[in-house]
């Protein structure tokens, strides 16, 4: 069975729903690390409630992202990661986790990217007055939200409200990230 190691920093959905596919048998997976960049963020509670073994660190109590990441690298290797997947993790991912782990990363970003990349991705499109949204799943490297694209799905939307695309977005989030994996693993 491959192992995952999933990163989040706030709500952790995502993390919700592929801990879940993990457990249910809709993924031959299972997830054995879940890393967390702000201390008291809910997706900390999530993965406690479901036994996840959980990196909770605070960057700022680090020298630099050279100093984190290779706490991180460390526990990923002992935990034999085999894919990492960026849930909702709001930080660029540096050198050392990229030299250890690129080709074995991937992060979910709410555009069709290349369009919107960055923190406001959705927040953008809408007041760009975008009418076809969407998904993207990618690997992860150097540039922000840059890597190859290995998943997209749209979805049309013609209205000015931010939280509606959101809620909109996420469902499909959760089955397009659950039906990535699967097929990465395979
Ligand atoms: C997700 O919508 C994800 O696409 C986005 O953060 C949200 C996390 O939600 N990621 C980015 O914007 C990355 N640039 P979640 O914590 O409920 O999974």
């Amino acid at each position: 069975m491959k192992k995952l190691a999933v990163f989040a920093s706030g709500t952790g959905s995502n993390f919700e729903a592929i801990a879940d596919a993990c457990a249910d048998g809709r993924l031959d997976a299972a997830v054995v690390l879940m890393v967390c960049d702000k201390p008291g963020a809910p997706v900390i509670a999530k993965a406690e409630a479901r036994g996840i073994p959980t990196f909770v660190f605070s960057p700022k109590e680090y020298p630099s992202k050279e100093a984190f990441e290779t706490e991180i690298v460390g526990l990923l290797d002992a935990a034999e990661v085999d894919l990492v997947c960026l849930a909702g993790y709001m930080r660029i991912v540096g050198d050392v986790l990229l030299h250890a782990y690129e080709g074995r990363i991937i992060n979910i970003h709410p555009s069709l990217l290349p369009a919107f990349k960055g923190a406001h991705a959705v927040e953008q499109a809408v007041a760009y007055g975008v009418k076809v949204y969407g998904i993207s799943i990618h690997w992860v490297n150097s540039d922000l939200d840059g890597g190859r694209i290995i998943a997209q799905r749209a979805f049309e939307y013609d209205g000015d409200d931010p939280a509606e695309v959101h809620r909109i977005g996420q469902k499909i989030e959760h089955s397009l990230y659950i039906e990535t994996i699967s097929k990465l693993l395979k």
